[in-house]
């Protein structure tokens, strides 16, 4: 199955994404990761959209398009793509119509993550990943067992992102709700959406989807 998590910063879209790699072999995409990454390797592109990052807005529709279109040609998934944080606009939802078209694949849903703004800021605002393999976690909503200690690896190297702060957070909510959430009625209008409460716990919103998947 091919499926999209389509939901605001902090809804849980990457956590959803790891539970359904792990239970089913699908394969993630999620251009927030590709550009951190190219960020990080310090490729002219990642030093293009850095700034743009941290403040919350948009990369260009190029520049993510290119790098979904890049992936979806040298990746093979026998469980399908999850597409994260990927479209979040009208312009990118239509370029991953004919993407997928051209490699033969078809879109199966679109899973739009429902939660408040106040849960989101809270998620944010507390959250952080394991620089080693990306498990993520939170001050208070998910601990891991031993303080410090990845739970999946046991890498020790916690990392908050930049861009996790109030100022990036307004503007990346205003991003969603001026540019995204356009995209909740594009796929109502194709058939695919389905709406989920992203606000129950982590076990529960997996549930939820793999009642939708199944
Ligand atoms: P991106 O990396 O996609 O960030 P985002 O959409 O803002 O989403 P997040 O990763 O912040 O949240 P999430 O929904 O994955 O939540 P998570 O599972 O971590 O994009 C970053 C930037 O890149 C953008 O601002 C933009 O600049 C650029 N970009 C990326 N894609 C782009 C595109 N297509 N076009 C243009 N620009 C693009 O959960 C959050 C926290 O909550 C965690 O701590 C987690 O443990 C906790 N949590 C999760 N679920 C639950 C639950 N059910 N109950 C309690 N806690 C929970």
């Amino acid at each position: 199955m091919n499926i999209i998590l389509l939901g605001p910063p902090g809804a849980g879209k990457g956590t959803q994404a790891r539970i359904l790699v792990e239970e089913r072999g699908m394969v993630q995409l999620s251009t927030g990761d590709m550009l951190r990454a190219a960020k990080t390797s310090g490729t002219e592109m990642g030093n293009k959209v850095a700034a743009v990052m941290e403040a919350g807005e948009l990369v260009t529709d190029e520049i993510v398009i290119g790098l979904i279109e890049e992936h979806l040609a040298t990746t093979k998934s026998e469980g399908g793509f999850i597409f994260d944080g990927f479209p979040r606009t009208l312009a990118q939802a239509d370029a991953l119509g004919e993407l997928l078209a051209r490699v033969n694949l078809k879109l199966d849903a679109v899973i739009e993550m429902r939660v408040e703004d106040d849960a989101l800021v809270k998620r944010i605002s507390g959250r952080y990943t394991c620089g080693n393999c990306g498990e993520g976690y939170h001050d208070d909503l998910k601990q891991p067992k031993a303080e410090g200690v990845c739970d999946v690896c046991g890498g020790t190297d916690m990392v908050r992102r930049a861009d996790d702060n109030e100022d990036a957070l307004k503007t990346r909510l205003m991003a969603y709700y001026r540019d995204t959430s356009p995209l909740i009625g594009y796929y109502y209008a194709k058939g695919d959406l389905e709406p989920i409460n992203g606000l129950g716990e982590i076990d529960e919103v997996a549930q939820a989807i793999r009642a939708i998947l199944d």
